[in-house]
């Protein structure tokens, strides 16, 4: 029997439902971010379900969460799969969250289908993918992996202050479980489940998508800075408008990073201006880039020349670039992404190579050993949106292809 037989597409959908819970909004989405109450409860119910199977859960140093089922060889190499459970403030229910609970589907189907596997077999929820709460996104998998360092993250505060250390005890008092002190590097394959979050499966009528890697991406945060002034008295001519200087650096940004083939993504998502008072004449304004781009050499030519293009575009005031997120753009591993396509074959599913425009915790995983993703349709290629959507058959079909995959690579 394979473990795609035992993949049971009406558990899996019910789990998201119930996932939804956590978190929910009234437009369908979840405001599940990372380390809140919701998150909390996420993570007690996934606890739960795994405790019901009899898998170890455990927490590492920044508060990922694993749940390990066991191989006949345990101290093999673990073969892991999984994504996040943390939303961005107005998220799916699907991004991130299909990928934590394919792979604990995947498990489930290793059971029912009586599969001992030599290696065991692992799902993590890497803490705070989305990075809306605390930055940088996909913080769990790169202290994880070694790139970014352990108490540096700990110490990263939201915006209401609150350190992201304080956060995690608390969120490991909400849903406790084992702690393990060290972070265990060691693994044989990662496979992570994912919606697609563009509209190309489901323009091209395919049901999974196999990943051949990552677009890079980088981020910055800019800091412009005025002299707040009175509204009414002050002549324009000596004012130092904040506000004025980031619409003039935006404009100059759009006008740099203008592709004609449209392949460059460029973003502000975050735009805060201070005081905020309608009398008086902005002194501050914090905004944040997001750009990425599928080659490093283009990433390198347009994003070093980002401070270079805002010092000369804030007129009378100052600015402070900083570059928070360089992550380079990933290639996944030839055997994976071929195991990917084979059990696709095998499952008789329409398919398509594909890379991604979204990041993933997986590029973080790949520096370090084999790794690969499994895109599945979404409907019009809606994500980070409430809207977000995905049909139960597409969803059951990439746990299908992940658990064959997993299967495979942990006898091997
Ligand atoms: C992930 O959410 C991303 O921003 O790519
Ligand atoms: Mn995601
Ligand atoms: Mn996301």
């Amino acid at each position: 029997m394979r473990a795609s037989d035992k993949i049971n597409e009406t558990r899996l959908w019910q789990r998201h439902v119930d996932m939804a819970q956590l978190g929910g909004l009234p437009k369908g989405g979840v405001n599940r971010q990372a380390l809140s109450a919701e998150d909390a409860a996420a993570r007690r119910l996934l606890g739960q379900w795994a405790q019901a199977r009899g898998y170890d859960v455990f927490s590492d140093p920044i508060g990922n969460l694993h749940v390990r089922r066991a191989g006949t060889e345990n101290d093999a190499a673990p073969v892991l799969t999984g994504s996040h459970m943390d939303s961005q403030p107005t998220g799916g229910k699907y991004d991130g969250m299909y990928g934590v609970l394919a792979g604990f589907e995947a498990l489930e189907a290793l059971d029912d289908a009586g599969i001992r596997t030599k290696r065991p077999v692992g799902v993590v929820a890497w803490m705070n993918e989305e990075g809306s709460r605390f930055q940088p996104g996909a913080m769990g998998s790169a202290v994880w992996a070694g790139h970014y360092d352990l108490e540096r993250m700990l110490a990263v505060e939201d915006r209401a202050g609150v350190k992201l250390a304080d956060a995690l005890a608390q969120t490991l008092v909400a849903a406790p479980c084992r702690t393990v002190g060290e972070f265990d590097r060691r693994f044989h394959a990662y496979i992570e489940a994912h919606i697609e979050q563009g509209p190309r499966l489901e323009a091209e009528a395919k049901t999974i998508g196999v990943v051949t890697g990552i677009q890079g991406s980088q981020r910055y945060t800019i800091d412009i800075f005025g002299e707040e002034a009175h509204a009414g008295t002050t002549p324009l001519r000596s004012r130092k408008d904040a506000l004025k200087s980031a619409v003039a650096a935006i404009e100059a940004l759009e006008r740099h990073m203008h592709d004609p083939a449209d392949i460059v993504r460029f973003t502000v998502g975050r735009f805060e201006c201070r005081p905020g008072s309608p009398n008086t004449v902005p002194g501050q304004v914090h905004f944040t880039i997001d750009f990425r781009h599928p080659e490093s050499a283009v990433l390198a030519r347009l994003g070093d020349a980002i401070d270079k293009v805002v010092q000369a575009s804030v007129g009378p005031c100052t600015a402070k670039v900083e570059r928070v997120v360089n992550v380079a753009p990933t290639v996944f591993d030839a055997k994976i992404v071929d195991r990917v396509r084979e059990a696709t074959v095998e499952l008789g599913l329409p398919h398509m190579d594909m890379p991604s425009g979204a990041g993933h915790d997986a590029m973080h995983v790949a520096p370090l050993g084999p790794a690969g993703m499994i895109f599945v349709p979404c409907v019009r290629g809606i994500s980070h949106n409430e809207a977000e959507a995905a049909s139960p058959s597409d969803l059951a079909a990439g746990a299908r292809v992940l658990a064959d995959c997993l299967h495979a690579l942990a006898d091997s």
